[in-house]
């Protein structure tokens, strides 16, 4: 397994939250597979992602393992460190502009990996950084190496985002909300890019793993092969993409669809009532109890565990899970 996250669980220091930022995490991602990962804000997405890069709160302490290849991330020395969050993995922001040096030219961008962590010549690095320009759709690749941040738009520096993150050769790309800031045909541009690099990779035989975050459930169910879905620090779903859409079973997936509009559907939009919780509260039984139209007295004082959603016990990839003591009843009472 590519990315290989079991039991996580992350809490910052005593007196500054309720509760963990991260409670028993388990999410894999296979060599050449698209996940997804969704979730209102502040349900840990980012966090989790940063994790594989053991990118950490001030003061937090980590226990359970975040494995990429079979090593622990969280064990790595400094120098394997270093070589992990530049070699292995990539990250992809939501906001280009950000991640970008506002004064310096588009060229650089890309060369500095390139010489810095792959010891390229500045000359060799400038025909490749070319090349990858091409790669993800820019034309006249020389001038916009030319040219700086604000004279490109949005849609155009993500692809420079994602030249520069593929330009190591990566194993792992974490996407975190990287379409989010787009307009839809933009979007669906840079979706279709990394698809087609996706495939490209996975016919020459080195395939990458996707993370790929979004608070967009339908986004995440039409783009990705799997999709875990996150509240309050756990994960409460995991299933293929097409079974999460058209049967999800923990209530919270059921409220996101919803609540997001989809064409044809006459329905009006429905949101979940209430808020997710902030870390300042403390949460026993369903975190989602207080917002669970299904809830009942039992989910009180009921430990989340994953409930496997396959005929046999079968809580795997390809079956899922859900964590929702209902579906524990309804599975107990079947066996
Ligand atoms: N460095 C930090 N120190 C303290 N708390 C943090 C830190 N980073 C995140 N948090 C808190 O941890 C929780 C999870 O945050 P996280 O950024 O992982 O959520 P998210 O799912 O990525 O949300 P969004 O959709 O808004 O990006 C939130 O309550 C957030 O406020
Ligand atoms: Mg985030």
């Amino acid at each position: 397994m590519l990315l290989d996250i079991e039991d996580l669980t992350i809490e910052l220091p005593a007196g500054a939250a309720a509760r963990p930022m991260l409670a028993e995490v388990s999410l894999r991602v296979g060599r050449g597979e698209v996940v997804g990962l969704v979730g209102e804000s502040g349900s840990g997405k980012s966090t989790t992602a940063r994790a594989v890069l053991r990118m950490l709160p001030e003061g937090a302490r980590a226990s359970g393992s975040v494995r990429v290849d079979g090593e622990d991330v969280l064990a790595m020395d400094p120098a394997r460190l270093r070589r992990h969050r530049s070699r292995t993995v990539s990250m992809i922001f939501q906001d280009p502009r950000s991640a970008m040096n506002p004064v310096r030219r588009i060229g650089d961008f890309l060369t500095d990996p390139l010489t810095r962590v792959l010891g390229l010549s500045r000359r060799d690095a400038v025909v490749k950084a070319a090349e990858l320009l091409a790669s993800v759709g820019l034309s006249d690749p020389e001038r916009r190496m030319r040219q700086r941040p604000h004279e490109l738009s949005g849609g155009m520096l993500q692809r420079v985002v994602i030249a520069a993150a593929l330009s190591t050769d990566p194993d792992l790309l974490l996407a975190d909300e990287a379409t989010s800031a787009l307009d839809a045909t933009t979007q669906a541009e840079v979706l279709a890019l990394l698809r087609s690099i996706q495939e490209e990779r996975r016919r020459a035989g080195s395939g990458i793993g996707t993370l790929f975050i979004t608070h967009d459930l339908p986004l995440a169910a039409a783009y990705c092969d799997r999709v875990y879905v996150m509240y309050a620090g756990r994960v409460v779903e995991q299933q293929p993409a097409r079974g999460l859409f058209a049967d999800p079973k923990h209530p919270y997936t059921r409220g996101l669809l919803e609540c997001s509009p989809s064409l044809g559907d006459d329905r009006e939009p429905r949101p979940i009532p209430g808020r997710p919780p902030s870390l300042s509260d403390a949460l026993t039984g369903c975190p989602f109890l207080p917002r669970c139209a299904r809830a009942e007295a039992e989910c009180e004082t009921w430990a989340p565990v994953a409930v496997p959603l396959g005929g046999d016990g079968d809580g795997s990839e390809r079956y899922g899970f859900a964590a929702c003591r209902r579906l524990e009843l309804v599975s107990r009472s079947s066996a």
